[in-house]
C-alpha cells in the first residue's frame, strides 16, 4: 500500500500586528512568520473514506472527525483538483484517506500545531494523489483552510499580511537562531483571545497593523541581541489578562538573561530567545526548575515547511 509521511514545524510570530476587526469576523494582520523546530509527523494512506487518528502530545483535545483542520484540508485539495479537472484522486483505487497524526506540537498553544497538521495533509495527498501542484497552488488552497496553513507549507522566515494567508518570504541572514519554549499548563482559544483584544481597545481608533522596521532590519542582520529587542505582539495583553501567570513565566526567562520574551501567537506558550545553542539548554533548564511553566522545550529556527520524509 502506498503511504506517505510528512513532517511539518511550528511557527512563532516574531511580529503580531493586529488592526481593527473586519465585518467577516477576522482582522487584518502584519506578522512575521518563523518556523522552529518542533514537528508533527502526518502519514496519509488510501482508504474507503476519509478518516483521522491522532497520537502524541494533547491528542485527547484534537477533533478526530470530519472537524479536523487536516479532514477538512483534504476535502479542499480533493475540491481544487476536481474543479481543476486535473485528474481522479484515488491512490490504489481508494476514493478516501486515512490521516495518521503523531503530535508534539501542543494543542491551543499558539504554536498553530492544528494548521501545521492541515499543511502537511496538503503537501501529502499532493504526492498520493500524485497530483503535481506546485508549492503556490498547494498554498493558495492552504489560505481557504485557515489563516496560518499557507506558512506551514512555505516555512522559513514570511512576513504574512491579510487574515496571515497572504504571504511573503523574509529577506534573512542565513543565522540560525536557538529558542525556548515553555508551555503553559492550560489552553486559550484564538477567537476568545482576539475578542479580549477587542474589548481592551474599546472604542480607541485602531491604526492599520506595520511591519516593523526594526525587526526586519535585525533579521537581515542576523542580529539576535536586536532581534530579541524588537520582537512584539499585540496579543500578549489580551492572552495574559485571560492566563495571568505568563506574567510570571515571561519575568522569569527575562531575569535568566534571555535576550527577548514573549507570548507566542494568541498563547498560552511562552517563548524566549537566547544567545546560543549552550545558553539555550541552560535556560531551559533553568526556566523548567523556576516551576512557572508545565514543560519546556528548546527549538531553533528558521525551519523548513511542510515536507515529505517518507513514502
Ligand atoms: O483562520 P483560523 O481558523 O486559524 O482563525 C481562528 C480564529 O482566530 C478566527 O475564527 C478568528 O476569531 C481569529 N482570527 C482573527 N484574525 C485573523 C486570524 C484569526 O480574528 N487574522
Amino acid at each position: 500500500m502506498t503511504t506517505v509521511t510528512v513532517q511539518v514545524p511550528a511557527k512563532i510570530n516574531l511580529q503580531l500586528a493586529v488592526g481593527p476587526p473586519r465585518s467577516d469576523g477576522y482582522h487584518d494582520l502584519v506578522t512575521v512568520f518563523h518556523a522552529v523546530s518542533l514537528f508533527d509527523q502526518v502519514t496519509v494512506a488510501p482508504g474507503a473514506a476519509d478518516s483521522v487518528a491522532v497520537s502524541g502530545e494533547g491528542a485527547g483535545q484534537v477533533p478526530a472527525d470530519g472537524e479536523n483542520l487536516a479532514l477538512r484540508a483534504v476535502r479542499a485539495l480533493r475540491a481544487a483538483i476536481k474543479s481543476g479537472a486535473r485528474q481522479p484522486v484515488v491512490a490504489d483505487g481508494q476514493p478516501g484517506v486515512a490521516v495518521t497524526i503523531r503530535k508534539k506540537i501542543p494543542v491551543a498553544a499558539g504554536l498553530a500545531g492544528g494548521s501545521a497538521d492541515a499543511a502537511a495533509a496538503l503537501v501529502a495527498c499532493n504526492e498520493l494523489w500524485r497530483a503535481g501542484l506546485s508549492q503556490q497552488d498547494l498554498c493558495e488552497v492552504a489560505g481557504t483552510v485557515g489563516s496560518d496553513v499557507a506558512f506551514a507549507v512555505l516555512g522559513g522566515t514570511a512576513v504574512g499580511r491579510g487574515r496571515g494567508e497572504r504571504l511573503t518570504p523574509a529577506l534573512v541572514s542565513p543565522a540560525r537562531y536557538h529558542w525556548v519554549l515553555a508551555f503553559a499548563d492550560g489552553e486559550l482559544p484564538t477567537p476568545a483571545v482576539y475578542s479580549a483584544l477587542d474589548r481592551l481597545r474599546g472604542s480607541d481608533p485602531v491604526p492599520a497593523p506595520e511591519l516593523s522596521a526594526e525587526l526586519m532590519s535585525a533579521l537581515r542582520a542576523g542580529d539576535p541581541r536586536r532581534l530579541g529587542q524588537a520582537l512584539s505582539n499585540d496579543l500578549q495583553a489580551s492572552a495574559i489578562s485571560m492566563f495571568p501567570a505568563l506574567r510570571k513565566t515571561l519575568a522569569a526567562g527575562s531575569e535568566l538573561g534571555a535576550l527577548g520574551a514573549l507570548v507566542s501567537g494568541s498563547g498560552p506558550t511562552c517563548l524566549f530567545l537566547a544567545r546560543g545553542a549552550t545558553h539555550a539548554t541552560d535556560l531551559a533548564v533553568a526556566l523548567s526548575g523556576a516551576g512557572v511553566c508545565r514543560s519546556v522545550a528548546r527549538a531553533a529556527g528558521p525551519a523548513s515547511g511542510a515536507a515529505v520524509i517518507e513514502r
